[in-house]
């Protein structure tokens, strides 16, 4: 079993940044997302110094929606990035976490009039979505800078629900609409401009961003053309890919930046678009890596077809193989180096499709037994609920073999909250 840095092995239980599993899982009960603060850092800097190298002009936004716990948005913000929010509540909590508005990018679609007027009163930067949209906005103040998502007409992802451009997807304002938004915002009073995109989530081809980005720039390109506008920042949106197989490679950084930002530059020359600044909104590629789920086996049992193993945690906790069919790495925690079996495992759902995975070599288990899905750190709490009335779990982080309580676990009072008995 290869485990790579903060994961390690000692003596056959699991250990993170020097943290073992069974003392969080003993300490804080199951199941219990586990983060690593120092895999959060050393990623951010990878990647901030790696876009940094190819062209000095780039920000990196958190796409906050992969964990919006305040200590990752704190850990984030300690290390310079900024915020792409999607929601009010997401602006509302990196607010909390200490932003400023000017470094918080709201991209919405579907966005009420009531968001919007919270919007335009935090200050946060608006990234449109529809003419609709900036209408309602124009109409309620009109703001200094307004930046516009643009659908290049291609997209990419893991999972149908993860391409976010293309023809059937709800998402961006197209080329032939793009000139008059502009147009609109300009003449309305707005003074600075932005053009974004994304694409879609869990990206391994520089190829797919390529291509994208020729359609972005030659519709900025457009719009400089016919309106004199310049652009202060280009957007290309997130979703970096992460390797969710242990045997999976990490994407080559270096040769991806090189490639996409000697792309960038060249059209940036040839359409006379000036030096703005370029943006990225990753959120995986942050947090995927650093988090865990450690979740106890209830049950083991054998059916003519297979063997079952139960645990705590289930598609309430993680949702990621339910919906997109994701494969997540299962280890056994607690016995790292036993005799590989295959399993199906699943949790306490009343669902069928409450299934983490179907016949996967796991280190052989029984009840009581620990395990740890890998690769959690990014829209496992984000996307958890209450489904079939179950408390959430508990967050945790370690940091240099010490760990901290960052969320309770709910309890039954939590599942009554806010419910009015009439
Ligand atoms: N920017 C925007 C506007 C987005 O909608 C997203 C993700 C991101 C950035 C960040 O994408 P990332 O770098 O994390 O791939 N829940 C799914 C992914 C869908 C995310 C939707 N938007 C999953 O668990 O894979």
């Amino acid at each position: 079993m290869v485990l790579s840095w903060p994961y390690e092995n000692v003596d056959d239980r699991l250990f993170i940044d020097g943290v073992s599993s069974m003392d969080i899982a003993r300490r804080y009960g199951t199941p219990v997302y586990v983060y690593s603060e120092n895999l959060i850092r050393k990623q951010f800097k990878k990647l901030n110094e790696k876009v940094r190298k190819y062209y000095p002009k780039t920000r990196l936004l958190y796409a906050a929606k992969a964990n919006t716990n305040i200590n990752i948005l704190n850990i984030l913000r300690e290390e310079g990035a900024e915020i792409d929010a999607v929601s009010p509540g997401e602006v509302f909590l990196s607010l909390a976490a200490g932003y400023k508005p000017s470094q918080i990018l709201f991209t919405g679609t579907s966005v009420s009039y009531n968001e919007l007027i919270y919007l335009l009163d935090s200050k946060v930067r608006i990234n449109v979505d529809s003419h609709s949209q900036l209408e309602r906005i124009l109409d309620i103040e009109v703001p200094e800078l307004i930046s516009i998502r643009i659908n290049p007409e291609f997209g990419a992802g893991h999972h149908e629900h993860a391409i976010t451009a293309g023809p059937n997807v709800k998402f961006g304002i197209w080329d032939q609409d793009s000139v008059d938004v502009y147009n609109r915002a300009l003449k309305a009073g707005v003074k600075n401009f932005g053009i974004q995109m994304h694409i879609g989530s869990g990206i391994f081809d520089v190829g797919s961003y390529l291509k994208a980005s020729t359609r972005l720039l030659e519709i900025a390109k457009k719009i400089h053309d016919k309106t004199g506008i310049s652009f202060d920042f280009i957007d290309l949106g997130g979703g970096i890919g992460v390797p969710y197989k242990l045997e999976d490679d990490q994407i080559n950084l270096d040769d991806f930046m090189e490639r996409l930002f000697g792309h960038i530059k060249n059209k940036l020359n040839e359409y006379n678009l000036g030096s703005p600044e370029i943006w990225f909104e990753p959120g995986r590629f942050f947090v995927a890596e650093a988090g865990i789920i450690l979740t106890r086996v209830t049950t083991v049992k054998m059916t003519p077809y297979k063997t079952w193993v139960g645990v705590d945690a289930g598609f309430n906790t993680l949702i990621r193989p339910a919906l997109y069919g994701s494969y997540h790495e299962i280890i056994t925690a607690s016995k790292l180096g036993g005799k590989l079996k295959k399993y199906d495992v699943y949790g306490p759902l009343c669902e069928s499709g409450d299934v983490f995975a179907h016949d996967r070599d796991i280190p052989e288990v029984s009840e009581g037994s620990l395990l740890a899905i890998m690769n959690s750190g990014a829209y496992g709490y984000s996307m958890s609920s209450q489904y079939n009335s179950r408390p959430r779990a508990s967050e945790v982080v370690v940091k240099d073999g010490k760990d901290y309580l960052i969320r309770e676990r709910e309890n039954f009072e939590d599942l009554l909250k806010g419910q009015i008995m009439i």
